[in-house]
């Protein structure tokens, strides 16, 4: 763990304006930054996280207005989606500007694009005025991180800089919605719910998974934010007998008994709390001497939806 952790932005301004990475927190994850358009930056960026190139790293801007920096033909309706959600957690894939390093789109003529909303990341972007490609800053399928500690345990080794502004608030990573002629298709689930979304635009699009060669959206792969430990999904808790070998993820009131570890999650009506604390929650299930985790399903209202989402690729048999 050699990374610096600090709070100190005017450092990791100066990290990224050399061309390294540092982790900057947002509202929804861990981001781990460089600049965008530095292809050699943007690949350090991939063998830090062991992640396959065909897999396109998000975009971070300071504000809405750069948008054309990165983007071109926008939409109106995603300039009304920026002026609803942004700073926030909400992902657009647009068009691509030409300048855009082909290495953060892994050759797609989309980009994808957010105003994350972090007082920390905030401060850096408007004052290096770059535009940071940032991916989750944990290892290629593992749990995201939503603490500095999570990414000093994760890559400490492998980059320069942490930018520690605290646990993230959303929890799960952005919403990630497409945006073109034919409306606002929903690739990946995430802390802006479809109802917000729909409160907007009307109605929403989904994909049906499983059709694409090369992903729309990698996070789409069916194993991803997986723990070490196998996770298996429920409708009914084990027996006694086998819940002491056990961790329990739950938002049940009383928790149920009898596991070796146990982590309790609040229940919202949008599920904002239980959001909040997932990834923590799991973080420390994985890391207690369990042989393995138990979840249930949450109902899919607001946040629910993401956090099923990340459950069943967490769920998911591992590619080999
Ligand atoms: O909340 C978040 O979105 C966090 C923070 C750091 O901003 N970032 C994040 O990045 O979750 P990552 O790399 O873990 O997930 C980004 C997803 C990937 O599944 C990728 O496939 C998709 O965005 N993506 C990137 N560019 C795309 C594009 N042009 N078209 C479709 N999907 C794209
Ligand atoms: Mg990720």
């Amino acid at each position: 763990m050699s990374a610096r952790i600090t709070a100190d932005v005017a450092a990791a301004r100066a990290v990224l304006e050399a061309g390294g990475l540092v982790a900057i927190p947002t509202e929804t994850v861990y981001g781990l930054a460089g600049d965008a358009f530095r292809p050699e930056t943007v690949a350090r960026i991939f063998a830090a996280k062991a992640r396959p190139h065909f897999d396109p790293l998000i975009v971070h801007l300071a504000d809405a207005q750069q948008l054309p920096r990165v983007a071109r033909d926008i939409p109106d309706l995603a300039w009304r989606l920026a002026r609803e959600f942004w700073p926030g957690p909400l992902t657009m894939v647009l068009p691509k500007q030409e300048g855009v390093p082909d290495l953060v789109t892994s050759g797609l003529d989309t980009v994808a694009v957010r105003v994350p909303d972090h007082p920390l990341t905030t401060q850096l972007l408007r004052a290096s005025g770059l535009a940071l490609a940032a991916p989750s800053a944990n290892p290629f399928g593992y749990l995201s991180p939503t603490l500095a500690s999570h990414v000093a345990e994760q890559l400490g080794d492998t980059i320069d800089l942490i930018l520690d502004g605290g646990p993230c608030r959303v929890g799960v990573e952005s919403t990630i919605v497409r945006v073109d002629a034919s409306g606002v298709t929903l690739l990946r689930p995430g802390g802006i719910s479809v109802e917000q979304l729909e409160s907007v635009c009307g109605s929403v699009q989904t994909l049906a998974p499983g059709r694409h060669q090369q992903p729309i959206a990698p996070g789409l792969l069916p194993s991803h934010y997986a723990p070490r430990k196998p996770l298996q999904l429920v409708e009914d808790w084990p027996s006694l007998a086998e819940r002491s070998q056990l961790g329990c993820l739950t938002c049940e009131q009383p928790a149920p008994t009898g596991f070796l570890a146990c982590e309790t999650l609040p229940a919202d009506e949008h599920w904002v709390g239980a959001a909040a604390h997932f990834f923590q929650a799991l973080h420390r299930l994985d890391q207690a001497p369990v042989a393995g985790l138990v979840a249930k399903l949450f109902p899919e209202q607001g946040l629910g939806l993401a956090l099923n989402d990340r459950l069943r690729r967490a769920a998911a048999p591992k590619e080999p």
